[in-house]
């Protein structure tokens, strides 16, 4: 019995409740028979999960995620189907041949060792070259940081940047894991923005930050690192719930009321690339806050990208696209260096 609760532990959710049993049987305590029933309960639910192979691998086993029922295509997740994974055997197989023989025949086996906090530098490099094909935009390999995907992007921002006791402002619908990332921060506030015709409301949005930078009163903490009282988080181009993309006039209204009130605005730019119909993505937002521009205020928008979407969730990698002045906030963050 032990082998087996020993084997349920490893299955994700639930664990804690199944950890408990084993130790009861572990400790030899007594427990009472309701409760036994319904650790059964739970461990009969995982027993189910361990024989369905796709609810084994999946989104800690909720049914709701499963993006491999044929009978119908799941929007609630934004998964590659197997359809699409089947490219990455071959193409990591190439990759990680190719670089392992680069390490061996150059001998000094850098990949292995600590690396330098903004990423790879001949990886930030490719990365630009990649993005400013896809975009068709330059983008610059000093202005990249690598991460672990997006969510890591995320963390990493309201962790590096934003005031400790700031505010999140967050569209009225949004991508729910972002909400989770925000709670492990309770000290900032979130204010809620109200949308209209599926996009940002800029009027409603202008007025909202000025009552809470009034409300404030210069009580939050901001120094050379954490440059920001407030951070909008938002997904411009193909928004996650609503799939609408804010129109140009709107993102450069957008960046002006960002630039007079010192905000940074973080963009899930997770989907842009992924755009049905010929020519170029919608222009990314992080394209109108250019140093060039009179009113330039050292940047004020991020763009925060991924690969989960065009190559394989479980690599784990994405980029922050920002300003030089954040970029070398980020390489001054040895945080960072743990996952670059
Ligand atoms: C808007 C949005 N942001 C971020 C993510 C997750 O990205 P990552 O896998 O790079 O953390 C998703 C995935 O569904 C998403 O829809």
């Amino acid at each position: 019995m032990n082998a087996i609760l020993v084997k349920l532990i490893k299955i994700p959710k639930k664990e804690v409740l199944l950890k408990r049993v084993s130790s009861l049987f572990i400790e030899n305590k007594s427990f009472d028979k309701t409760r036994w029933i319904s650790y059964r309960k739970y461990a009969t639910c995982n027993m189910e999960a361990i024989r369905d192979p796709y609810r084994r691998h999946l989104f800690d086993d909720d049914t709701l995620y499963n993006v491999y029922k044929n009978e119908s295509v799941n929007l609630s997740v934004g998964a590659p189907g197997p359809d699409l994974l089947q490219n990455c055997v071959e193409l990591m197989r190439k990759a990680t041949d190719h670089r392992l023989k680069a390490e061996k025949d150059e001998g000094k086996y850098y990949l292995f060792q600590y690396g330098i906090t903004a990423g790879l530098w001949e990886c930030r490099e490719e990365l630009s070259k990649f993005l400013s094909r896809r975009y068709g935009d330059p983008v610059k390999r000093e202005n990249l940081i690598l991460t672990c995907g997006a969510s890591h992007g995320l963390t990493l921002l309201l962790n590096t940047v934003l005031s400790p006791n700031g505010v999140i402002f967050v569209e009225e619908v949004t991508y729910m894991i972002a909400l989770d990332s925000f709670k492990q921060f309770p000290l900032m506030k979130i204010v809620i923005v109200p949308m209209k015709d599926d996009v940002v409301d800029l009027d409603a949005f202008e007025k909202i930050v000025a009552e809470e930078k009034c409300n404030l009163n210069g009580n939050f903490l901001t120094n050379e690192q954490k440059l920001f009282w407030a951070m909008f988080y938002t997904i411009p181009t193909f928004h996650n719930p609503t799939g609408t993309t804010l129109p140009p006039e709107s993102c450069k209204r957008l960046v002006e009321i960002a630039r007079i009130n010192s905000l940074l605005v973080v963009c899930d730019d997770v989907y842009n690339l992924l755009h049905y119909g010929d020519g170029l993505p919608p222009r990314r937002l992080f394209f109108y806050d250019q140093p060039t521009d009179s009113e330039y205020k050292g940047g004020n928008i991020v763009s925060n990208g991924t690969f989960s979407k065009i190559l394989s969730p479980a690599l784990r990698f994405g980029w922050i696209e920002c300003s030089p002045q954040l970029a070398s906030i980020f390489r001054r963050n040895f945080m960072q260096w743990w996952c670059s």
